[in-house]
């Protein structure tokens, strides 16, 4: 099996849990690289339904190991609560199967204040509320607390009392209270107590790992448009989320797989050119039970968005897509989806993805109708099975965006897969 990063190619949510589950079965080690618990992915575990935000979606695969990377930021009551619901549901993951990195960043009670703080204002960018904007910003500024402090106590003690000394001046400014040291030390000591044995240089483990030849799969969050450098700032999240965030030289990485919907859905504020509003949006809302995994807030819906996707192609490097979904759009007559932008009259030309989020929200998508399918996908065990209306939409999305496809999802069910190994790496 190759080494291969699974990002997510559109707003998050494309479905990237089920695909990373799937390819899990066929690597080794998995590793998440960036984020916090604002990502989220349903599993059932002996028929309980877990929803999970920080251990990987493969963690039901035995004999696997999982790392949460470098890049991430871990709010570590969060984390001992998906293990504690894990265990509860029989399954015990144990230090041996989930290392944490030294260097993770934590999520600490005054991130979560100040996010819920800032959303409540004029200036709300649609955030979860977990604190990961926040973290990251104290990471940036060179005060943030990593996870590795939990094994020095007097070092965590020294940290977090300057760290809270600034938050507090931040919480002051908006005219909130300020919170205590000893309560959040006491937290910390007691969470550090049950996550010290997880605790790891997991730059090692990935390369002791290449060395014996084991394949990696890296986990990404969210998706490209939201990234911190390349979506649609500012309405981003704080963290790289295309491919680049995996940490390993790039030669060793065989295929980076970015996951598209066969249509768009974004949560939180921000530009959206494909969304459909009323009745439509509510439609494709319906049909795809789009709802958000962390908060439950709806989905904003819309068409497939092929200048979206070409560049997020380009960001991302991808080297194939995962297209999932696609049982959603069965039933439909005619299937719009944008090919290009037309803005102040002018088409704009191949490959121009709107920099500035103003003129993005002002672009009008210029749409293309295919041939709508009937409800018979799930007969189809190879793609090339599937019927003719169906391979002539996945026919041009390959075309349009210059890659290939090489996994289909039909279904939530994970039988409901059509891969083709020949195009992940
Ligand atoms: P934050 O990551 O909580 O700071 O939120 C910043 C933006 O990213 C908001 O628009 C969120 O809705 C969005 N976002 C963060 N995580 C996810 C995710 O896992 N799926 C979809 N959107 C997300």
């Amino acid at each position: 099996m190759p080494n291969l990063v699974v990002v997510g190619a559109q707003w998050g949510d494309e479905g990237k849990g089920k695909v990373v589950d799937l390819l899990t079965e066929r690597s080794d080690l998995v590793v998440r690289f960036a984020g916090g618990n604002n990502a989220g992915h349903t599993l059932e575990v002996e028929g309980r339904r877990l929803v999970l935000h920080l251990v990987p979606s493969g963690v039901l695969h035995p004999g696997k190991q999982f790392l949460l990377g470098d890049g991430m930021v871990i709010d570590p009551g969060a984390l001992l609560e998906e293990l504690d619901a894990l265990a509860g549901a029989g399954l015990e993951v144990g230090p041996a199967v989930l290392r944490v990195s030294v260097r993770a960043h934590l999520v600490l009670p005054y991130h979560r204040a100040l996010d819920e703080l800032r959303e409540g204002g004029a200036s709300a960018l649609g955030t979860t509320r977990r604190g990961i904007g926040p973290a990251y910003e104290d990471k940036a500024a060179r005060r943030g607390i990593r996870a590795g402090d939990l094994l020095h106590p007097e070092r965590l003690e020294r940290r977090v009392a300057a760290a809270l000394e600034e938050a507090n001046l931040r919480l002051a400014a908006r005219g909130s209270r300020a919170l205590e040291l000893e309560p959040i030390l006491a937290g910390l000591r007691a969470q550090g107590a049950r996550l010290a044995p997880h605790l790891d240089e997991t730059s090692l483990a990935i390369s002791r790992a290449l060395a014996a030849g084991r394949s990696l799969l890296f986990e990404g969050a969210q998706g490209a448009l939201l990234d911190l450098d390349h979506g649609t700032y500012p309405f981003v999240t704080s963290s790289t989320t295309v491919g680049s965030g995996a940490p390993l030289a790039t030669r060793r990485v065989d295929g980076i797989i970015g996951v598209s919907k066969a249509y768009t859905t974004r949560v939180g504020e921000g530009p959206f050119p494909t969304e459909l509003v009323g009745a439509a949006g509510e439609e494709l809302r319906r049909r795809g039970r789009e709802y958000g995994a962390t908060t439950g807030r709806p989905r904003r819906c819309g068409w497939l968005d092929l200048p979206a996707l070409r560049y997020a192609a380009r960001v991302s490097g991808l080297t194939a897509l995962a297209l999932t979904k696609l049982d959603i759009l069965a039933g439909l007559e005619r299937i719009p989806v944008c090919e290009a932008y037309e803005l102040d009259g002018a088409r704009l030309p191949d490959g121009a993805f709107p920099a500035d989020g103003e003129d993005l929200a002002r672009v009008r998508p210029l749409y293309r109708e295919l041939r709508g399918f009937d409800g018979s996908l799930a007969g189809a065990r190879r793609i090339e099975e599937l019927p003719g209306a169906v391979r002539d939409y996945l026919a041009m999305i390959e075309r349009e965006v210059g890659l290939p496809i090489a996994l289909v999802s039909t279904g939530a069910e994970r039988q409901q897969t059509l891969i083709r190994p020949e195009h992940l790496s």
